[in-house]
């Protein structure tokens, strides 16, 4: 029987590389993977191919090399890259172009990677935390939210896939412990002693395979997927028992975190504020059961630390 081609944006980064490793290790799952690419000759590109990925070149910024390598695919995985560009109006613009591939190549199902629009709970008159960019709170949440009519208006058949924050970011994104005056690691999270949902970065691709196996019950839907739900503390206290070394909490402010002056601070600071503002609709909207059952392997915090413990930078 022919496999159905589910084709990947980002397939060579986190979420797709996630979703790419969780079709490839499960080759009677009626499925085969196209990994699209900027450049089919990196090294890691190769490497999908040698793994059996179909590698083809496009690049979310050009909708036509993207109609492309849509084209006889029966699904797409769609996520845009905020971090590359700090640009709502350039992650929008990459949205669209997935969507109107999308709607092109006739695609029976697509995951669109998204998040919430935080301005329905924190409007832009609301001065407990700055506005960003003119019009936004948390600028990589709110443009995501506005380029869900995308692909509704273009009736595609789409899950909404609502994501979390990567337990990787410790490793990548320098969010691991950090050394304080006191010589003490700590682990920094301005959210006091509200939860935040994690996961392993791979496991939202893993998660994502399972919507696609589950076909039609998850059209039209909006999913959202987490590996554990947790307090800065139990975080801590986690890295303590995984590196064998004390690691204190550290609840800075928001505003204080927004102040620590690295790219893209303030939308972070903002993030985690609106995380900890509105915990049980956050944490609510990412329910662990539902999230398991689509990945079985998902991952706790504790699990992934005793793979990753040694790659996270001590500073
Ligand atoms: N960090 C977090 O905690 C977190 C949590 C949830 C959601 N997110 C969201 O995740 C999104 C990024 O996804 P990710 O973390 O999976 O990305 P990633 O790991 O940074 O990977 C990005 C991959 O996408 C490809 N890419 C970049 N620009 C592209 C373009 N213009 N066209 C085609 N491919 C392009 C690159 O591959 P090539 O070089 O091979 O083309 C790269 O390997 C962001 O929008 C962010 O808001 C992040």
């Amino acid at each position: 029987m022919d496999k159905k081609v589910i084709a990947v944006a980002g397939a060579t980064g986190a979420q797709g590389g996630g979703l790419v490793s969780a079709i490839l290790s499960d080759p009677s799952g009626g499925f085969a993977v196209r990994a699209l690419t900027r450049d089919v000759n990196s090294d890691k590109a190769k490497e999908l191919a040698k793994r059996g990925a179909e590698v083809v070149a496009a690049s979310v910024d050009d909708v036509e090399s993207v109609k492309k390598a849509f084209r006889g695919a029966h699904a797409a995985y769609c996520v845009t890259f905020f971090w590359d560009h700090f640009s709502p109006d350039r992650e929008k613009a990459q949205a669209h172009n997935m969507a109107v591939a999308a709607k092109d190549a006739g695609l029976k199902h697509v995951v669109w990677s998204t998040f919430e629009d935080t301005r329905l709970s924190v409007p832009l008159s609301d001065s407990r935390m700055p506005t960003l960019q003119g019009k936004y709170k948390v600028p990589h949440f709110d443009a995501k939210a506005e380029a869900n009519p995308y692909f509704t208006e273009l009736g595609l058949p789409t899950t909404f896939l609502l994501t979390s924050f990567y337990w990787d970011n410790l490793i990548h994104f320098g969010m691991g412990p950090k050394k304080g005056p006191d010589g003490k690691l700590a682990f920094v999270l301005p959210m006091g002693g509200k939860k935040l949902p994690g996961i392993a970065a791979s496991d939202i691709g893993a998660c994502a395979y399972g919507v696609f196996k589950r076909g039609s019950d998850f059209i039209g839907k909006t999913v959202g997927v987490a590996g554990e739900h947790l307090t800065g503390a139990q975080m801590a206290a986690a890295l303590s028992k995984a590196l064998g070394t004390e690691v204190v909490y550290s609840a800075v402010s928001p505003a204080v975190y927004r102040s620590f002056g690295f790219p893209g601070a303030d939308d972070l600071g903002n993030m985690f504020q609106y995380k900890a503002d509105f915990e049980s609709l956050y944490c609510g909207h990412r329910d662990l059961g539902v999230s398991r059952s689509l990945n079985p392997k998902l991952q706790t915090f504790a699990q992934w630390l005793e793979v990753n413990k040694d790659r996270i930078p001590l500073g």
